[in-house]
């Protein structure tokens, strides 16, 4: 290949990721800057674009790495920064150090393609910034908190409710990517949700009710299994989710309604199984919702914990004797499973049934389920009524 045909696809395919740049730098603007979600302002975006597919993966690497990494690589810049900059220079000159420090992107590279993808403006400073970012090398990290880019209050909590070492573990590993499995049904759920529904001992003929059911991942796959599914939710949109689920999986056995898991409008003593999948902090998948780290606020625990209670209380009297209450959440703080399950326990007529075994671990009476690279974190209960 002659060098000018060499130029002219080096130039062409920067073309393409300057593109995607252009993108993640968008979203993250508006991430950042106007409060919106990262997984549903991300796909809007890139459905405005005509990217290949890599180009998209490259994109959605940029703002959901960014978006993660936010705390950590304000660090690296602000000891080059004298005053604030503005939202798109922070998302760009955070882009830029993402690229540089966390994807070893060669620098001259990551700063111009950066350069162009930042609005003209804030293009001088974006440069003089990355540039010493490039120069400076890995960083010394002050403390472990910046370190792992997390708000001081979860790594707080998870040390306490973990130990230091697991939960510094547990938060580095939902620094990395999310994976998804698809069902032989075609659904796509993540492994551990798959884990939670093989630990429910369903039987065909069983009548289930499920009291946090949307979008619907675990009622449909215990109406794969032959359970008639009493799916309840409180989000009216959300149970608009799991009936177009339902339909698209065939799923006739489920039965949705929009209704509270605090008072199911359900007849006590009728069920073989109640699943309680409970709305909770989500602080064991954080690496799925990359900005979710940042959204969440302390007291959301406490409230979600009596939340959780109030389901767990309900559930109790919709079961005939004999029959399995199960408990879950994708959060690993003490508050909302062996805090929420002792209060469940205190109801005399339950009695626990023996934890999963691996790759579960014992957790109080139940199991948990730690973050790494296959798996969000989980933790799950399970009872007998007596
Ligand atoms: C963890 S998600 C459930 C996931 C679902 N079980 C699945 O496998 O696809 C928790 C659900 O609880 C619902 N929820 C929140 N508060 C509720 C309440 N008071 N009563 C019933 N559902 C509630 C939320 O709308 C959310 O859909």
């Amino acid at each position: 290949m002659t060098r000018s045909a060499r130029a002219e696809e080096a130039s062409s395919a920067e073309r393409v990721i300057g593109d995607a740049r252009r993108v993640a730098l968008e979203v993250l603007v508006r991430v950042d800057a106007e409060g919106a979600y990262a997984n549903v302002a991300l796909p809007a975006a890139l459905a405005r674009t005509d990217l290949d597919q890599r180009d998209r993966a490259f994109a959605t690497e940029l703002v959901y790495g960014v978006t993660r990494r936010r705390r950590a690589l304000d660090w690296i810049l602000d000891a080059f920064l004298v005053t604030a900059p503005p939202a798109p220079a922070r998302a760009a000159l955070r882009m830029g150090a993402y690229q540089i420090i966390e994807l070893g992107t060669p620098a001259y590279a990551a700063v111009s393609a950066t350069v162009s993808a930042a609005p003209r403006r804030h293009r001088a400073l974006v440069n003089a910034v990355l540039r010493r970012v490039a120069d400076s090398g890995v960083p010394d990290w002050p403390d472990d908190t910046t370190r792992l880019s997390y708000p001081d209050w979860i790594v707080d909590v998870l040390v306490a409710d973990l130990g230091r070492s697991t939960a510094l573990a547990v938060l580095e590993s939902m620094n990395g990517p999310a994976r998804a499995h698809q069902r032989p049904d075609g659904y796509v759920q993540d492994v551990s949700s798959q884990l939670v529904v093989d630990a429910i001992e369903v039987q065909p003929g069983d009548l289930v009710a499920d009291l946090c059911t949307a979008p619907g991942g675990k009622a449909t796959a215990l109406a794969a299994r032959g359970a008639t599914v009493v799916a309840c939710d409180s989000h009216r949109g959300r149970v608009g989710l799991l009936d177009a689920n339902r339909r698209t999986l065939g799923a006739a056995s489920v039965l949705a309604a929009v209704a509270d898991g605090r008072c199911p409008p359900l007849r006590p003593g009728r069920f073989d199984m109640v699943l309680v999948d409970a709305p909770c902090s989500g602080l064991g998948a954080l690496r799925r919702r990359p900005d979710a780290r940042w959204r969440i606020e302390p007291s959301a625990v406490p409230r979600l914990a009596e939340l959780q209670q109030a389901m767990l209380d309900a559930a109790v009297g919709l079961l005939h004797s004999g029959g399995q209450l199960v408990y879950s959440v994708c959060t690993l703080t003490a508050a909302e499973t062996l805090a929420v399950v002792a209060h469940a326990s205190r109801n005399g007529s339950l009695e626990p049934l023996p934890p999963p075994g691996e790759p579960w671990q014992p957790h109080g009476d139940g199991a948990l389920l730690l973050p790494d690279a296959d798996h969000d974190g989980m933790a799950l209960f399970r009872w007998r009524r007596t």
